[in-house]
């Protein structure tokens, strides 16, 4: 079985920074620690709304990191513009709705495909590596490969859900199964990403040709019980 690549998602260290609108925790001292962890690509998502990551923060890990950035965007002319001016190794182009606490679903394809098409041979001349956050069906994937993109990432929401109520998700690893396999005999490279945990993860590392994850709410909330020990006896040694 070949390794699959992790992609980290690091939206969410700007979360935090932002809530309190300090400097810290600065996303771009996350994506430096994520590079010298041997993380395979660093995964930005830059809203609309720009309710956690920032423009100066992609310009920021864009300065400093050596390994594979893959921006996140909404198909619209702001954020094509953005990506060609800071020229991201990857991007993956998104579904985005104000309302939502996060991605909710996959794009729709037959909404704007010309638009999008336009867009992906946009990004494609200037060598960015395009993917599609879609759900998993045939349909979707014919549909990516007509429009020109390089990858499809598969969006795992659903099936996460199921695993973290330990809930049947037999239909739905079946779908990604197929979908996958189907994707790559296309030419399309397949991604997975969305709700990930480890122990979802370790049932979708066994699906044949998925090659990369991108994983960042779970992560970076496990990293507070990894890491709030350290933090909470440096502050005892500090008081005391
Ligand atoms: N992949 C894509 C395309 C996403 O939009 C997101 C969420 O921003 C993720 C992966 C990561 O999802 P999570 O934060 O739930 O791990």
């Amino acid at each position: 079985m070949s390794k699959i690549r992790l992609g980290v998602n690091i939206d969410h260290v700007a979360t935090i920074r932002n809530a309190r609108g300090e400097k810290y925790p600065e996303p771009v001292k996350a994506a430096l620690l994520t590079q010298k962890c041997g993380a395979d690509s660093i995964t930005i998502h830059l809203r609309e709304d720009r309710r956690h990551i920032r423009e100066i923060d992609l310009k920021l890990i864009k300065k400093k990191i050596k390994i594979p950035i893959n921006l996140e965007i909404a198909a619209t002319n702001e954020m094509v513009n953005i990506a060609l001016k800071y020229l991201p190794n990857f991007v993956c182009i998104v579904p985005e709705k104000r309302k939502e606490l996060t991605t909710e679903g996959g794009l729709n394809l037959n909404y704007n495909s010309g638009l999008l098409k336009k867009f992906i041979y946009k990004l494609k001349k200037k060598n960015i590596r395009v993917s599609l956050f879609i759900e998993p069906n045939i349909n979707n994937i014919s549909k990516s490969k007509n429009l020109g993109a390089d990858c499809v990432e598969l969006h795992t929401g659903k099936f996460c859900s199921l695993v973290n109520k330990n809930k049947n998700y037999k239909i739905i690893i079946k779908k990604i199964t197929e979908t996958s396999k189907f994707a790559k005999k296309i030419g399309l490279e397949v991604h997975a990403g969305h709700g990930l945990t480890y122990k979802s993860a370790k049932i979708l590392k066994k699906v044949k040709n998925i090659k990369e994850f991108n994983i960042g709410h779970f992560l970076i909330s496990d990293s507070i019980f990894i890491g709030l020990k350290k933090s909470i006896l440096k502050f005892k040694k500090i008081i005391r």
